[in-house]
């Protein structure tokens, strides 16, 4: 039974396999993003009601631009039909969209969604949704290390004063002050990270799901809380 006395503030996770999803069925891996996109909608609903305070998914990474122009131009257009369907059900549940990454590479379109949508629930003061888009844990670090470095030349920042919270900081999710997760969740059986808040997983709980994302359901988010739940978090302490 989920304890919720004891429900992770934040969620992250790793919504793989969407394409084994679709192939199974013979279609197009487009479908199988169409059917992940239903099951975040109901992932978002789930962590609201049960009192998760943070909730990051990795939509899109910086390696997923190795993918066919088709395909990752149907995650654009996604992108935008999740913004024209679900803002007014975000707004009606006090939901507050960040976005992580950097989308400005992304079609005009989609930019223009996703600003609105972050602009627009901006106040909002129930559950944070963070979705990492054109995100690269790697590349969040580097651009954290480019703007130490551009202080310390400009001598605002001397190199002894930088601390873990001063790069913490510069990420993305230090900008909309999002802590580290608690536990991270990846769907398909895989067990990798995939360049995913590298820093901010240091300490995160790991639960790999089996489910295919868009077969991911709220009482299968349960079953790996309940995991989590389970678990002997030590920290490095006895
Ligand atoms: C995850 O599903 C969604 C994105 C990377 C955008 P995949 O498309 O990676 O699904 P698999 O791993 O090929 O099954
Ligand atoms: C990670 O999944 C990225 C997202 C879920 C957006 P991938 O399917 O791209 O990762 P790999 O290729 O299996 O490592
Ligand atoms: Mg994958």
């Amino acid at each position: 039974m989920l304890d919720r006395n004891n429900i992770p503030r934040h969620v992250a996770i790793i919504m793989d396999g969407n394409g084994r999803w679709a192939k199974k069925r013979l279609l197009p891996a487009a479908a199988g993003h169409n059917a992940g996109m239903k099951s975040m909608i109901e992932i978002v609903r789930h962590a609201d009601d049960i009192g998760v305070e943070y909730l990051t998914v990795y939509a899109f990474s910086t390696e997923n631009w190795k993918r066919s122009k088709e395909e990752v131009g149907g995650i654009f257009k996604l992108l935008v039909k999740y913004v024209d369907s679900q803002l007014r059900e975000l707004m009606k549940n006090n939901v507050k969209v960040n976005i992580l990454g950097d989308p400005s590479a992304f079609p005009g379109e989609a930019v223009q969604r996703l600003d609105k949508m972050a602009s627009e629930t901006k106040d909002n003061t129930d559950l944070v949704f963070n979705i990492a888009v054109n995100y690269g844990g790697r590349e969040e670090i580097r651009r954290a290390c480019e703007s130490i470095g551009k202080d310390v030349r400009d001598g605002s920042l001397a190199p002894e004063d930088i601390s873990e919270e001063e790069i913490s900081r510069r990420l993305w999710t230090g900008m909309y002050d999002v802590p580290d997760p608690e536990l991270l969740i990846r769907t398909s059986g895989e067990e990798r990270l995939s360049n995913f808040l590298l820093w901010q997983c240091a300490y995160s709980e790991f639960v790999f799901a089996d489910a295919l994302w868009p077969d991911f359901t709220p009482e299968e988010m349960d079953k790996a809380i309940e995991t989590y739940q389970k678990r002997n978090r030590r920290f490095g302490g006895r």
